[in-house]
């Protein structure tokens, strides 16, 4: 991994101890719902041994919801901080994940390997070329009837929150998150050729579902 991560992974290392409990105060129960609705999502019931990945996976709960939804399912979660993937291992009491340590622009797997790649609430923390890489490295490694799930904060209404939720992009986020998060679906429609967009049912996330091929050719695909 290059060195250039290193500060950020201790930045992050440090932030695990408190990650789950910071969440916890700062979303409540809509980080439940969040989870619940990118896991249902997938929209896929009958499917078996279905591969997912879980991108920037921090403390790992997103990557335990899809393996308590999909119990025969390859789960992976895939983060560069130590902290975190401790932290995710230690909830993972029942051993039904698999953690891999690395960087989310330089993913270590094959090509179109995976039915699900998601990354909740993590690309706006990416630096401008890092993010790019990472959606780069998603569209690379999703099979080519599967999907990519992103889900991102969606930027308050409300003046008060919408500056308190700025205020904490700045302290946590590098300097283009702001641009980014207003750029709407562009950085996804620059990448991938079919995305489509939905909100959680408070609005506070939006979810940003990403094919590398159209409709005609997932049918396609399917029936070869
Ligand atoms: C805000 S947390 C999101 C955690 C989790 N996805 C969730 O929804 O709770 C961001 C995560 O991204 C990870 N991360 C940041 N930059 C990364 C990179 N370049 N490669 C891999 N992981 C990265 C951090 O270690 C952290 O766990």
């Amino acid at each position: 991994m290059p060195k250039i991560r290193s500060g950020r992974q201790k930045y992050y290392n440090v932030f695990a101890y408190f990650y789950d409990f910071f969440i916890q105060i700062h979303s409540g129960r809509h980080r439940e719902e969040t989870r619940r609705f990118l896991v249902e999502s997938v929209g896929i019931e009958k499917k078996k041994h279905l591969r997912i990945l879980d991108i920037c996976c921090g403390t790992g709960s997103v990557v335990l919801a899809f393996a308590e939804k999909y119990a025969d399912a390859l789960a992976v979660g895939y983060d560069f901080s130590t902290g975190m993937l401790h932290k995710a291992k230690h909830k993972d009491k029942a051993s039904r994940i698999v953690l891999v340590q690395g960087d989310a622009a330089y993913l270590s797997f094959n090509d179109d390997c995976f039915d699900v790649v998601c990354c909740s609430h993590a690309l706006y923390e990416l630096k401008g070329q890092d993010r790019t890489g990472a959606l780069w490295e998603m569209k690379r490694v999703v099979k080519s009837d599967g999907q990519v799930l992103i889900m991102e904060h969606q930027i308050p209404k409300h003046p008060i929150i919408k500056i308190l939720f700025y205020i904490r992009m700045l302290m946590m986020g590098p300097t283009d998150s702001r641009e980014f998060l207003q750029q709407g679906l562009t950085p996804f429609e620059r990448i991938f050729p079919d995305v489509s967009l939905s909100h959680t049912p408070s609005g506070k996330s939006k979810l940003i579902r990403c094919r590398k091929t159209t409709g005609d050719n997932r049918l396609r695909t399917q029936k070869i």
